[in-house]
């Protein structure tokens, strides 16, 4: 039986995909503000430039959307501040909610894992879901993330 693929494309044309999925509820109640995210990911001023940006893909159908930034090159404030250098900070949702609950956000976490192994001199990867939130939770740590009791992030150690 031949499995579908799940891939990460960079993100180039499809600001108008990613804005209708950013408002959607499911998405909308633990990402926040729909322009906000479309202003660091259209990027005008260039002040995010360190934010790569993927579409998911799953066979040739665009299902998703995911980033990583290098924490130490974010702007000052965030709870990630004080992470050590080579630390990644990672962001992700499934935007078609019909690909939701088949184990893809399992699939799409190890995507971008396995994608920031091989493009960076990364240490450490965080993830910063809110308690309530146990399936983006769950998804983490079935890709080897744990707690840090200390910042309430989550984080999974590449050197193991
Ligand atoms: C988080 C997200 C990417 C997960 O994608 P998904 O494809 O639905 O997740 P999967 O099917 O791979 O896995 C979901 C897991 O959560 C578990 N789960 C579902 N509801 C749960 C709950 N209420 N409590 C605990 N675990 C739960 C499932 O059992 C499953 O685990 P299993 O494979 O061991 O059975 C998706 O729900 C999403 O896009 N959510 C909205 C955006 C978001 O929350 N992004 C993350 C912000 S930090």
């Amino acid at each position: 039986m031949s499995v579908t693929c799940l891939t990460l494309r960079p993100l180039t044309n499809e600001i108008e995909l990613v804005d209708r999925w950013l408002r959607k509820e499911y998405i909308k109640k633990w990402l926040g503000s729909t322009e906000d995210w479309l202003t660091e990911i259209r990027n005008e001023t260039g002040e995010f430039d360190y934010i790569r940006h993927f579409i998911v893909v799953y066979g040739n159908q665009p299902i998703g959307f995911c980033q990583y930034y290098a924490c130490e090159k974010t702007i000052k404030g965030y709870p990630w501040e004080h992470e050590p250098a080579g630390t990644f900070g990672i962001d992700y949702f499934i935007g078609e909610e019909t690909y939701l609950k088949k184990g893809l956000g399992n699939r799409l976490i190890k995507s971008l894992v396995n994608h920031i192994l091989s493009h960076e001199q990364a240490g450490r990867i965080i993830a910063d879901p809110v308690p309530e939130n146990q399936v983006s939770i769950a998804v983490l740590e079935k890709n080897g993330f744990k707690l840090d009791d200390g910042t309430g992030l989550y984080f999974k150690d590449l050197s193991e």
